[in-house]
């Protein structure tokens, strides 16, 4: 499945010798484009707003000369020490005040993981290791149950979100814009079945912060459920950023590979992102395609540079992946097994659960062809885009 995966990739970027350049004509009209374009990205309205002039201004001239009215769109009408543009998920205390200042100084990192009351003991062991390094938790519920959550210590110090039968994806894409995230150096985005006997927050944090990783995962012990040759631990290194080896259908990872899955590249299930590439990766995400799938391919993009060099797989703090779960996760597999009810009810739960599984990888896999046809189109699309992994032939 994956390698197919690859070759639509591969074959699009052997056949795609073009090379975008931004045309006279294109720079010329993009004044008139970027109108229009801004209302679907921020930060173009945040680069249009550095050039709007506060329209109520009473000296417009002298403050426009100084760059003194730059305002954020939507903001016009506000004195500009008011506005605070972006927010975090720390609790606030009802009464008395804190020391922000302080605060601030300490770095934060958040944990976001979507979990169903069935894997409670599992995330309470991830959630204990992760508060004792002082990360901000958040718990996506896919399952509607919030309450039995109460009973854990560190309940009410964590952000509770439930929607029925949501994936990790579709809460990210909710609940984590980059304006509301902007205060976490990290953000862990993991699933809910990942055993971390053998992993350590802190240390993880130090390795990436030393190593420059942008966008990382915890290697997997090799006895787990594995679906990427480059995600398995390799215990002889601290970290890695490519494997080499001869992958099925022939294919092959050599020294000199460019890009995913042979390098640049980490799987969806654990994935760790600095602040800069999160600002890039949520823009990636697709409203519509909840499962994610395909997007591992092309994270790369957001790894702030090199991704050869930005993205890798830390061998040294590694966890387990029973594969308990399934890629959806366990929220999305009980959608569908509500829809498919009368099929499944004649049979019994293991194949009701194998029928299920199947539907999710169908349903995925067609995900991901969307995916991969509209990157297809937005790059022919965009002619002042330039791909960075295609210059280097
Ligand atoms: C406007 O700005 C100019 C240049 O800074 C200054 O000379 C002038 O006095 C200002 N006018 C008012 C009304 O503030
Ligand atoms: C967590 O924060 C407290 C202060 O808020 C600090 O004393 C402690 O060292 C921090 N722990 C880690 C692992 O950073
Ligand atoms: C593990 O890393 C070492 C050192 O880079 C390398 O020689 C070895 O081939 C790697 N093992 C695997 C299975 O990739
Ligand atoms: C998944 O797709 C394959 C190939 O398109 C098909 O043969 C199979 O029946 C589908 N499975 C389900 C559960 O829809």
């Amino acid at each position: 499945m994956k390698h197919s995966t690859y070759n639509v990739l591969e074959a699009y970027k052997r056949n795609k010798l073009l090379q975008y350049r931004c045309s006279l004509t294109l720079l010329l009209s993009l004044g008139l484009f970027l109108g229009s374009s801004l209302l679907f990205t921020n930060h173009l309205q945040r680069l249009q707003a550095e050039h709007a002039v506060h329209s109520s201004s009473q000296n417009l001239t002298s403050k426009s000369e100084n760059n003194r009215c730059r305002v954020d769109r939507g903001t016009e009408a506000l004195p500009r020490g008011i506005i605070s543009r972006t927010s975090d998920f720390e609790l606030r205390p009802l009464l008395g005040t804190r020391n922000d200042q302080k605060r601030s100084k300490l770095s934060m990192n958040l944990l976001a993981m979507t979990a169903g009351i069935e894997q409670k003991d599992n995330v309470n062991k991830i959630v204990m290791k992760f508060m004792l390094n002082n990360f901000t938790v958040m718990i996506f519920h896919y399952d509607g149950v919030v309450d039995e959550w109460n009973k854990f210590e560190w309940s009410s110090r964590a952000i509770h979100v439930s929607a029925v039968s949501q994936t990790k994806w579709w809460f990210a894409k909710r609940f984590l814009h980059p304006d509301i995230v902007s205060e976490y150096e990290y953000i862990f985005l993991w699933d809910e079945d990942l055993e971390v006997d053998n992993f350590d927050p802190g240390r993880y944090i130090s390795i990436v912060k030393e190593e420059v990783l942008e966008i990382s995962q915890p290697a997997l012990d090799p006895k787990s459920y594995l679906h990427h040759p480059i995600t398995i631990r390799n215990s002889t290194v601290k970290l890695h950023r490519r494997i080499v080896q001869h992958m099925d259908a022939g294919f092959e990872c050599r020294e000199d590979s460019e890009g995913p899955p042979c390098t640049g590249w980490v799987e969806m299930m654990a994935p760790v992102f600095s602040r800069a590439s999160w600002h890039c990766v949520w823009h990636l995400i697709q409203n519509d395609l909840v499962h994610g799938w395909g997007m591992d391919y092309l994270l790369g993009y957001c790894a702030q540079g090199d991704r050869t060099k930005n993205v890798g797989v830390v061998d040294s703090e590694y966890v387990f992946h029973p594969g308990k779960v399934l890629l959806g996760g366990v929220g999305a597999s009980k959608r569908v097994a509500k829809a498919s009810d009368q099929a499944a009810s004649a049979t019994s739960a293991n194949l009701e659960r194998l029928d299920t599984r199947s539907l999710i990888r169908n349903q995925s896999l067609s995900d991901q062809q969307i995916f991969f046809s509209r990157w297809k189109r937005a790059v022919e699309e965009d002619d002042c885009w330039t791909d960075p992994y295609h210059q280097r032939g």
